[in-house]
Formats: C-alpha cells, structure tokens, sequence
C-alpha cells in the first residue's frame, strides 16, 4: 500500500459513485429551479469571524481553522448559510426581494468520522432571503419535500418545530441567555439526564423542568399543538404559527410533515420556525437535512431580513438512496470504435470524431487490442455497441455495428453512421 494516503474523514469517488452522485445532484437542482430558485456559489474558505458571529461553539469547536501566510485567520466552511449571507449584504441587498438561492458545495468539519458523518461532506442547500415567515417557511418545506420526491427517497420524517415556543417557556422561567443556549443545545441531543443537571445546577424547579420536558418531548400531527396548549397553560403566537404553516403545506401537497417541539438545532443562528428531515434506514447519522428561518444580515452589517433556508447532507441522502435500493440509472456509452487493423485506424478517427461532433457519446480504442480484449473493455465501461472497423468494412465503405447486449451485428454505411446514431438515441 501506498505511504500516501487520503486524510481520516475524506473520501474519494468512483467513476460509477460519481456518475450517481452527478445525478442526483442534477435532479436536485431541477427541483430548485422549477421552485425559481437560481444557483450561487461562495468560497470554500472564509475569513473565521463569519462563522465564529453567530454560529455558535459546536460548530466552532469543529471548525478547521488556520493562520495563512498573511496572518488572517481562515476557516474552511462548515456550512454555506453564513456565507451565502454575507454575500447577500455585500452584493445582493439591492436585487429584489425575496432572493431565492440554491447551492452545492464541500463542507469541513473536524468530526469523528463514521458511516454518514465525514470531515469533508457535501451539502445541497437553499435560502430565500427577504419574505414574509410563513410564506416562504412553507416554500422551503416544501421544495425540501419536493426534492425527496424528485430522487426517489421515500423513507423520510420530516419534524418541524419553533424556536419561539421554547423561548416563551425561558422568559417565563426568567433564564438568561447562556442558559437558554445550554438548554436548547441538549434539546438538540436530547440530552435529558444533563438536562436534569443543569437544572440543579441553574435552580430550575422540577416542576418547571417536567414542563419543559413534557413540551419538547410533544410530536405528531396537529393534535400535537393542542397539547402543546395544555403543558403551557395558555395559547402561544408560535403554535398558531405552526398550525397555519401545516395548512400551507397542506396545499402545497406536503402532508407528512410532523409536529416536533424538541427540534433544537445545532447552529445558534435560528430564531422561528426549524426543521429536520431523517432517514430513518442510515441509523446513528439519520439527519438527511437541517434548516429554518433566521435572521444574520444584520449580523454581517446589512439590513435585517427574514430568511429561511435548509441543507441536506449529500452524503447522506446518497446512503440512504442506496439502503432504501432507489434505482439510479447507469449512464450508458453510446458507442465503442474498435479498429481491426492499423489501416482501419485512420477511418476510425474521422468516425468517432463525426460522432462526437454530432453530440454521440463515441471512445476509440487507444491501445491497439485484439478485437476480443477490445470488446470485453467496451463491455466493462457499459458501451451500447461497438462499431468495428476493419479491411472488409474499408473495402464495402460500411461499419460493423454490434449491440454489446446481445451481439447482434449489422452494418451501417460509413455515410449514414452519424444519423444512425443520432436517431437511435
Ligand atoms: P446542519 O444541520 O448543521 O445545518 O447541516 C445540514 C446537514 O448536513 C445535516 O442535516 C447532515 O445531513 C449534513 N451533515 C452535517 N455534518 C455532517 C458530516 N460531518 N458528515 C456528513 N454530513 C453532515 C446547516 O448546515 C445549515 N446551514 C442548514 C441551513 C440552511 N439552515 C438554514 N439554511
């Protein structure tokens, strides 16, 4: 083996897994623009402060970070959302609302690697930036959902929540700020047991705790925010909130997303509505997709804006794709150009490059093989037919063209090869 090999938490992809991963991706981004979504891209790298201004530690503890040659302190991103803004307040802000943006890209967190948990991994996102909550909330959901639909990925939960809920319950409770964070980050990972510490610890009684408990705990359908109602004691601006975006996602199709008043989430930046979609089939790391609505431009010096957005783990949804056993169609070669002879060769290069031309997916044998190995070859790299040309085929001006599947030849005209090909696909 060689002494060189890849960094802990990397990977590297196949022909095959790319040709997989590139069409899922494509299908992906179809939904995103068929939603009026458009494409943007940001560096990989940013200047740390980005992510250390709102972010918070979980994400900065995991952050890699270095010093460059010029002294600047660099992070490679952990996530897109914070860059993505800080371009909006850079260059964006006077296009006009809402900015409906979409984005694929690696993302670097210093994690202990494990199946579905990388330390570079991708993720497909979107935000809109700078429309009404529940309207663009419920697009958001929605293209998610969309998404799923449009890979073929069934299995899935989506959970929505909101934040306000929680924060009513610790401005009652009278809890600052750090605590207020403590708590939600073991929400987050349903940490009950250092739950139950940190309310010693911050004088919460138990009665209050059981309350909090007893709230994030609620999940289901619409039945769900009723008794969310009863553990408050009272109506709450966020559960009516959440009733109507179920509404709106009625109508748009959605109906399967579930209430879940224990979705937390990891970064700090959130502030209404969050979301988290699972695949149940990939275990441990089940999280396919994260998101919700926040505010950061102000963060970043702009104008606030609402905005609400998601990622997927690219990864991740590839895993469960393959577990679920989602077909994803190999990409077949059209055509395989074998020459029999050193004379035929020079009549090989003007048919693959006329096929090439004409926008047919056309390779030419390079090495000089013996028709047998030059066939086997064709057949390992999925080519539909091979076209053999040798002194027979030279001599009557017409290709052999064979049918890798089945081995059925006929011969074509070397005139009318391009259109044979072009109306075969
Ligand atoms: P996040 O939940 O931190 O949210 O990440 C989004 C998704 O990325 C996760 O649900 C998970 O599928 C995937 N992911 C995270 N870490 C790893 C890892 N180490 N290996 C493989 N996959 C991973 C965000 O990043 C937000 N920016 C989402 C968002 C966009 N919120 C609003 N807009």
């Amino acid at each position: 083996m060689s002494e060189f090999q890849r960094p802990r938490g990397t990977r590297d992809f196949s022909p095959e897994e790319m040709q997989k991963r590139r069409y899922v991706e494509n299908a992906l981004m179809t939904t995103a623009r068929n939603f009026g979504f458009s494409e943007v891209m940001t560096p990989t790298f940013e200047n740390t402060d980005l992510f250390i201004a709102r972010s918070g530690p979980e994400i900065v503890d995991e952050m890699y970070e270095f010093e460059d040659k010029g002294g600047r302190r660099i992070a490679l991103r952990p996530e897109i959302t914070a860059s993505v803004i800080r371009y909006y307040v850079n260059e964006l802000q006077t296009r006009p609302k809402p900015l409906k943006l979409y984005y694929m890209g690696n993302c670097f967190r210093y994690e202990r690697p494990q199946s579905g948990r990388y330390r570079e991994f991708f993720q497909f996102g979107a935000e809109i930036v700078g429309s009404p909550s529940l309207s663009s909330d419920a697009e958001v959901l929605a293209l998610a959902s969309s998404c799923l639909r449009g890979i073929g990925l069934k299995n899935v939960k989506m959970r929505v929540g909101h934040l306000g809920i929680l924060k009513g319950v610790f401005e009652e409770m009278k809890l600052d700020e750090i605590v207020q964070t403590d708590i939600r980050r073991l929400v987050d990972k349903r940490d009950f047991e250092e739950l139950g510490t940190l309310a010693a610890e911050s004088d919460i009684s138990d009665e209050n705790m059981d309350r909090l408990v007893d709230l994030v705990s609620l999940k289901g359908g619409a039945e769900a925010i009723g008794k969310a109602k009863e553990v408050l004691g009272r109506a709450d601006p966020s559960l009516n909130y959440l009733s109507r975006l179920l509404e709106r996602l009625a109508l748009y199709g959605v109906g399967d997303a579930e209430i879940d008043l224990g979705v937390a989430r990891g970064l700090d930046y959130y502030s209404g509505m969050v979301f988290e979609i699972d695949a149940p089939s990939l275990g441990a790391e089940k999280q396919v997709c994260g998101g919700g609505s926040y505010t950061l431009s102000e963060v970043f010096g702009g104008e606030e804006v609402f905005s609400t957005g998601f990622a997927f783990g690219f990864d991740r949804l590839m895993l469960a794709m393959e577990n679920d056993g989602v077909d994803i169609p190999s990409a077949k070669l059209e055509t395989y150009v074998i020459p029999v002879s050193d004379t035929a060769r020079a009549k090989c290069i003007l048919i693959v490059s006329e096929l090439r031309n004409a926008g047919v997916s056309a390779d030419i044998d390079l090495m000089g093989r013996k028709m047998g190995k030059a066939l086997a070859y064709a057949d390992s790299l999925n080519f539909r037919t091979a076209i053999i040309v040798g002194e027979n085929e030279l001599e009557d001006e017409k290709a052999t063209v064979r049918d890798m599947a089945s081995g059925e030849q006929e011969s074509v005209p070397f005139a009318e090869l391009a259109r044979y090909f072009c109306t075969e696909l």
